[in-house]
């Protein structure tokens, strides 16, 4: 990991992705969680405050511990225990059908194979277990998606290897797991980098 990737990049995402309209997602995606949660793409711990108290532990995944560092305050204003567990998605500190569910926010666009993640996701829930999710990801429109594959090589470079354009739905499908609820959108404006999926898929 470069000085940039390990230093600034994870400052950059902690300022950012704070807003009042990220908190209203995280709040709706964490909705629910209960019992052993494990969440991939921890950062710097800004789904925190919305953990449930039905949450009983967070085993926290992420390979930048500058995010680690940024998430000390709000770990030590929370109820529920969070444990640094793993720094990779695609080979999850868990072992298998250990895990009540599974918290994604803006993260299988960055990890380098998302379809193997959601496969490890998969094997760790326990069966009727839910993997929650809000990504970015492919837009349905032709001339958004057009647009997201040509800016997703400059968006890799600057953001730690984040892709525009990952098919969420299908990725999530694909590993096996049964979309429940659902709802997509564009975030934000410009559209290529906000098309959202949010919403819940279980093991069955
Ligand atoms: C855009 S940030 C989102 C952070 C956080 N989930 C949030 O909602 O604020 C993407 C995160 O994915 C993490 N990441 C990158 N590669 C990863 C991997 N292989 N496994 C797990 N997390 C990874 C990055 O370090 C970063 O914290």
């Amino acid at each position: 990991m470069g000085w940039y990737t390990e230093h600034v990049l994870p400052r950059a995402l902690d300022v950012s992705m704070r807003g009042a309209a990220f908190g209203r997602i995280r709040a709706r995606v964490a909705a629910g969680l209960a019992g052993e949660v494990l969440e991939i793409g921890f950062g710097s711990g800004l789904n925190v405050p919305y953990y449930p108290a039905s949450v009983s532990r967070v085993l926290a995944v992420d390979p930048a511990a500058a995010g680690r560092r940024l998430a000390a305050r709000r770990i030590g204003r929370s109820q529920v225990p969070v444990q640094f567990a793993g720094l990779d998605a695609s080979r999850l500190p868990a072992g298998d059908a250990t895990v009540d569910h599974v918290l994604s926010t803006w993260t299988l666009c960055t990890v380098p194979d998302a379809g193997q993640a959601l496969a490890e996701i998969c094997r760790v829930l326990r069966p009727g277990g839910t993997l929650h999710f809000a990504e970015h990801g492919l837009a349905p429109d032709p001339a958004v998606a057009r647009l997201q594959h040509r800016l997703t090589p400059v968006q890799r470079r600057l953001v730690g290897g984040c892709h525009l354009d990952r098919p969420v739905r299908e990725l999530i499908t694909a590993a096996g797991l049964k979309i429940g609820r659902l709802d997509m959108y564009y975030m934000s404006w410009p559209h290529a980098l906000g098309y959202t999926y949010e919403g819940d898929a279980s093991r069955p």
